[in-house]
């Protein structure tokens, strides 16, 4: 993305704010406005309804199998929404049924378009690590508009679950472990949804990203303090932007499980937060209540979830098979399922999906450069260079031959790509044609692939292998964590290199040749043991359609890595949970034996959150706060000098922490409070502002409430977590 398309971006959003408020609740911005007032229309409609059309809305089913059976019963009014139909010849088709049956109310169309349709973007992780929430907005925008144009009209996203535990193959679908940049994320993604036309489900509320071991669907504990600093803000976040539904999670939080805790579902978001679209289950989410052990059968887990506050049961069957007769036996009251009801129309009414021209003409598919154009600069922006002794990258002219190493570097392979609406799979170009456009006159590039598949998991050639690297100046070496080991169900107890691919980095390192380590991941690996073989290593997540052009234009320098890491990679499985955000203890880590430490392990990890490096460099002078002391409702301003102290242009990140550092209890090392992404040109300098309100500063208490006690602070400003040029201030009294 060019700078002016970021600044007009800025201004357009700028410029929408108060067109969005004008419309106040009545509806979204950028759907069809409805001209009458809500509430006598959603009451009106739900006045006409029978007891089975109002659980009909509550029923969200899957697509699958034979269509007549399901066009059935949408006809007779026993669904409410569908999920994962994406030919537009069936959506047609269930619209129609949707249109006849008796009071023609619209369906839902619900779809997991979270970073593809047709072109595959590099995961929601990879749009954290850009650390450009402005780029993440045109990616979500992208997306949506592939998918809007085949007639999808909700997506499943965000996700925003904050995640500390690599081990858990999730974190690939979030913004990593802070609670500060996944709410930027969680805001930036709704908007762009929104503006390609999806309706947004943030998921998956909440406390989903903290199952115990980082094995998916286990519990988590989390203290309701911590439940509010940090897994909660990215979903405020998320419905401050407007997202119209909320997802709820699979997993129990302090026992109980998410989709039966009226806690949580109404007191919290409805009550206190005011939420006033609608929940919905995650998959078979009601019918495992069973499972978790707090309901006998799954009439009494359908009761548990609607009374917390589940409006809509995906694909469980649980409140189309029992709700009746729940209601019939007097244990739920047709009150309670119309409230449910209210919430769903409302939304389908603020979507503008009664409105016939809605319904007829979806929106045209965007020209497909443009959506490649957003995916290039997405993955590009998105890796992460975490070494490069001796400046090994970029690739030089000097550096005559080079081999290229790995199955993945020359296949187009992109597990994410599931094909939807029967799209053929978009032209993919792989990394050996890429690198080999961009070489210079009389460099040569060598190829092995060395391992069976993209993904390492056995050896093809290894003599080949060891020919190869020794013909060659340097090797870039491709490593691959296949999308199979990321995502959900994907938990892993070992986070090093998959399959053979240590081995093979250690066949490569023992030519003697300087490698360059390429690691495609869907999460943080333990790569201690890669990186000892390695002068460079680049992370590049996976990057999709235009990510190996992208990581070719990285490693010949046509462009400069800016990304920067939004989770902490460990050193080893064992130091997990490792967090820049840690508590201080008693003992501070240090030699002696009794301080919080391992015996066998440094507590450091191996690449810091926030971190990050340019083949330039950057200076931090100058740090200055506006005022040394601010009030309970005042700000802190702080700017700081920052310079292009090396010889190309490049982005920086520039990220502000603070520590508060007494209170009455104990608070991080240091938080994550603003950052801004710059360009600078060589020798170029610029002061940057940031700002915090004074209650940003706070934390919540055990009830939930949030404190700001004054005191001293201190704000640290630079490149990565590790910073450390800081200046002290203070939060005064009353
Ligand atoms: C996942 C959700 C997803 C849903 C529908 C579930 O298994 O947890 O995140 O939206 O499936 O595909």
């Amino acid at each position: 993305m060019s700078r002016l398309t970021a600044a007009f971006i800025f201004t357009i959003v700028l410029w929408l704010l108060p067109q969005a408020i004008a419309l106040g609740s009545e509806s979204r911005s950028g759907a069809p406005k409805t001209a009458a007032p809500l509430a006598p229309r959603v009451e009106a409609l739900v006045a006409r309804m029978t007891l089975d059309e109002k659980i009909g809305q509550l029923n969200l089913v899957s697509h699958a199998g034979s269509i007549d059976g399901q066009l059935q019963s949408v006809r007779s009014g026993k669904v409410g929404a569908v999920l994962n139909v994406v030919h537009p010849d069936d959506i047609r088709a269930f619209r129609n049924a949707a249109r006849t049956s008796r009071l023609g109310i619209p369906l839902i169309f619900g779809l997991d378009a979270v970073n593809v349709l047709r072109i595959v973007f590099p995961p929601p992780l990879a749009w954290a690590a850009t650390w450009n929430p402005a780029l993440a907005e045109e990616a979500a925008e992208a997306v949506a508009r592939e998918s809007a144009a085949v007639g999808v009209t909700w997506t499943f996203a965000p996700m925003v679950d904050v995640t500390r535990d690599p081990r858990w193959g999730r974190v690939i679908e979030g913004a990593g472990e802070d609670p500060f940049l996944a709410a930027a994320f969680a805001a930036a993604r709704v908007r762009g949804y929104h503006k390609g036309g999806l309706a947004t489900a943030v998921k998956h509320f909440v406390g989903y990203g903290a199952p115990e071991g980082g094995r998916d669907y286990n519990g988590a504990s989390i203290p309701v303090s911590e439940l509010h600093d940090r897994h909660l803000p990215p979903f405020k976040a998320a419905l401050d932007a407007g997202s119209e539904t909320v997802m709820a999670a699979f997993n129990t939080v302090n026992g109980v499980p998410v989709s039966a805790n009226r806690d949580l579902l109404t007191g919290l978001l409805r009550g206190r937060w005011g939420f006033d679209g609608f929940v919905t289950s995650d998959y078979n989410a009601i019918g495992e209540l069973v499972n978790h052990g707090v309901a006998a059968d799954l009439g009494e887990a359908a009761r548990k979830a609607l009374l917390a506050g589940i409006d809509m049961d995906m694909e469980g069957n649980a409140y189309a098979s029992h709700l009746a007769d729940e209601v019939s036996a007097g244990r739920v009251s047709v009150e309670a399922i119309d409230e449910a009801v209210r919430r769903v129309l409302r939304v389908k009414f603020r979507l503008g999906l009664f409105d016939e021209n809605m319904r007829e003409a979806p929106p045209s598919t965007p020209d497909e450069s443009w959506v490649r154009g957003i995916a290039r600069e997405v993955a590009r922006q998105s890796m992460v260079l975490v070494k490069n002794e001796g400046g090994m990258l970029p690739i030089t002219p000097a550096i005559k031959t080079i081999a290229l190493i790995g199955a993945f570097a020359d296949s187009d392979y992109d597990s994410s790509w599931y094909g939807p609406a029967g799209l053929t799979k978009p032209a993919t170009e792989t990394l050996h044609d890429a690198m080999r456009k961009r070489l210079a006159p009389g460099q040569k590039l060598l190829f092995a692939k060395g391992v069976s598949d993209p993904c390492g998991k056995s050896f093809a050639d290894e003599a080949e292998v060891v020919r190869t690297a020794e013909a060659a100046d340097l090797v870039l070496l491709a490593v691959f964590e296949d999308c199979e080991m990321s995502g959900e169900g994907a938990s892993r107890a070992d986070l090093g290199l998959s399959g053979v691919q240590q081995q093979l980095l250690d066949l490569v390192a023992a030519t003697g040749k300087p490698v360059g380590l390429i690691v495609n991941t869907g999460r943080p690996l333990a790569l201690a043991a890669a990186d000892t073989k390695a002068s460079a290593v680049l992370i590049t997540w996976h990057g999709g359609t235009e990510g190996r052009t992208a990581l070719a234009e990285i490693l010949t320098g046509e462009r400069t890595p800016s990304g920067k890491l939004p989770m902490t990679f460990p050193r080893s499985v064992g130091q997990i949970p490792v967090v820049y955000s840690q508590l201080p203890t008693s003992r501070p880590p240090g030699h002696d034996r009794y301080t919080s430490r391992y015996v066998d392990e440094e507590v450091t990890p191996l690449y810091p959150f926030g971190f990050g490096l340019s083949y330039t460099s950057f200076s931090y002078s100058d740090l200055t706060l506006a005022s040394p002391r601010i009030g309970r409702d005042g700000v802190l301003e702080v700017s700081v000098r920052v310079r292009n102290t090396g010889k190309r242009p490049g982005h920086e990140v520039v990220q502000l922490y603070t520590r508060q550092m007494v209170a009455s209890r104990s608070r991080p090392i240091r938080e994550l409070k603003g950052f801004a992404k710059i360009f600078l040109e060589p020798g170029e300098e610029r002061i940057v502002n940031l700002r915090i309100a004074a209650r940003d500063l706070g934390y919540h208490d055990d009830d939930g409430r949030l404190i700001l006690e004054a005191g001293a602070f201190r704000a640290i400003v630079g490149g990565s977590s590790t910073a450390t040029l800081a200046a002290d201030f203070e939060i005064a009294g009353e």
